[in-house]
């Protein structure tokens, strides 16, 4: 009788093996997804609501600019429309002056900026609307940079009037201020263009590292497999930063950490970190897991008071500059009790995650910044008898800014063999080949939602976080205080950074 000898894999065919050559600088690889390579309409319109707030020449602006630099979007008109009497002129040189900070300056973006238009019009009411609209031809985005209230008022006159066919809408988050406004404005936006046309933007998904997460997890035979319960011991999702309100008490007073921060970034991130692999990255599979994950997500032990914590920051120092009180911030109403740090912990109630902590914190002001992904794995059931120098768990950590990958692992040392060592084996990515909004405005004008939130997904982030916003609000969870500068409130549901 013959027996069969399992042998080692062989080499992976040629069609399965990335074209890109191992030792490439991660730099020159695209992070963006094969679906990404469709045919873009020509000469299209990007409407700007919004044009001339903080958010239009901060972000946006810049990452069209790093996008048109690309040789993407041939052709495109701009159109700005506000509320302030700016005139064309004012609103080229802002939308030259943000080209410029990331050295969009070639002839195919001065022709942008030479060609743009800027409309003063109220966009909440019916004539402002009419008259941009008609201003604006070929096939359209429209950007709505406006706080929530406004984006929806705009929305719904907008689908009194309607919409050419095929526009696509762009919405900054929060979606809606909570779960029934969310619900409400999707069910509006739903009248107005189909649900693949509705791009909900939570920039973290143009970050080239969150997106990195799929390949990482489900192209290493070595990763997937221990991501669950058996060997997880928890994950920690931390945006930590060194800025603190930086003049935008307007939108954050009245957001705070939770719904800035947590509400929308940090649950995608959670969503790449839990899913179940999807059988391919197309937009209607990846959105369609992290519904998925989402759905299964809740408070720890249902209790919003154990499972959160809230803080501001007091009066401190950070590398040299002084900051104020957060209550003392200009345009701050130290009534509301907004929070510039807030904690939650979350279980994923499925089969591969029941009984794993996921511990999700975001604070401004804070004495480092610190954006990472952290997943402590349980130690080993039983190490063999003489063996020491093993006490600390291993890590894998996944950096959001810098861009990086560590694992940390007990490994023998150049000394005793038997007396292990703690050594991280790093990887740095580099930036991705755009800004993240620069990503999030491709997928609209690829007319690709692969980087947009989904509308159930929207409300399901504020079904997750609804427990905590009423328990903060009743008080039962008390605002507590660190100084600008410090690690964070002592009582953190975090503990000390992980070595
Ligand atoms: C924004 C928040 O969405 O994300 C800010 O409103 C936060 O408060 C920012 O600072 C962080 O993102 P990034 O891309 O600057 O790391």
């Amino acid at each position: 009788m013959t027996t069969s000898v399992p042998r080692a894999p062989s080499a992976a065919p040629a069609s399965s093996v990335t074209t890109a050559p191992a030792s490439a600088p991660a730099s020159s690889v695209t992070t963006a997804p094969a679906s990404f390579v469709t045919t873009a309409p020509m000469r299209q319109t990007l409407l700007v609501l919004g044009a001339s707030g903080d958010l239009t020449g901060r972000l946006l602006l810049p990452g069209l600019g790093a996008l048109l630099a690309t040789g993407a979007v041939p052709g495109l008109r701009l159109v700005g429309s506000g509320m302030d009497a700016w005139d064309d002129e004012r609103w080229r040189r802002r939308v030259a002056d943000s080209f410029a900070t990331v050295g969009a300056d070639g002839a195919g973006e001065s022709e942008v900026i030479r060609a743009s238009r800027y409309v003063r019009a109220d966009v909440t009411s019916e004539e402002g609307l009419r008259r941009l609209l008609a201003g604006c031809t070929g096939p359209l985005v429209i950007f709505f940079a406006l706080p929530p209230m406004v984006a929806a008022r705009a929305a719904a006159m907008l689908a009194r009037i309607g919409v050419p066919p095929g526009t696509r809408l762009m919405l900054e988050k929060p979606f809606g201020v909570d779960r029934i406004s969310a619900h409400s404005l999707n069910n509006l936006l739903a009248t107005l263009v189909p649900e693949e046309q509705v791009h909900r933007i939570d920039h973290f998904l143009g970050k080239s590292t969150v997106l990195n997460l799929l390949g990482l997890r489900f192209a290493n035979r070595i990763i997937e497999p221990v991501l669950n319960s058996a060997h997880v011991a928890c994950v920690d999702i931390v945006f930590d930063e060194t800025l603190g309100l930086e003049g935008r008490a307007g939108y954050y007073d009245g957001a705070g950490a939770l719904i800035d921060m947590v509400q929308s970034h940090m649950l995608q991130v959670l969503a790449l970190l839990a899913m179940d692999p999807p059988p391919s990255v197309s937009a209607q599979e990846l959105r369609g897991r992290t519904a998925q994950v989402l759905r299964a997500a809740r408070l720890w032990d249902d209790d919003p008071v154990a499972a959160s914590r809230r803080a501001r920051y007091t009066a401190g120092e950070i590398d040299g500059r002084r900051l104020p009180n957060y209550a003392d911030e200009p345009g701050v109403d130290p009534a509301r009790g907004t929070e510039t740090l807030a904690e939650i912990v979350l279980t994923v109630d499925t089969w591969r995650w029941a009984g794993v902590p996921f511990r999700l914190r975001s604070g401004k002001a804070m004495s480092a910044v610190r954006k990472e992904a952290i997943i402590t794995f349980k130690q080993p059931e039983r190490v063999p008898d003489g063996l020491t120098g093993y006490e600390r768990p291993d890590r894998l950590r996944i950096g959001f800014g810098p861009d990086c990958l560590g694992l940390d692992l007990n490994i023998n040392g150049p000394g005793n063999p038997f007396d292990l060592d703690r050594v991280r084996l790093t990887a740095d990515f580099g930036p991705g080949e755009l800004p993240a909004y620069g990503e999030v405005l491709r997928g609209a004008f690829e007319a690709d939602p692969t980087l947009s939130v989904r509308g159930d997904v929207a409300e399901e982030c504020w079904r997750i976080v609804e427990p905590v916003l009423a328990a903060w609000r009743a008080d039962e969870v008390p605002l507590g205080e660190y100084p600008a500068g410090s690690g964070g409130p002592v009582d953190s549901l975090l503990g000390p950074v992980p070595e």
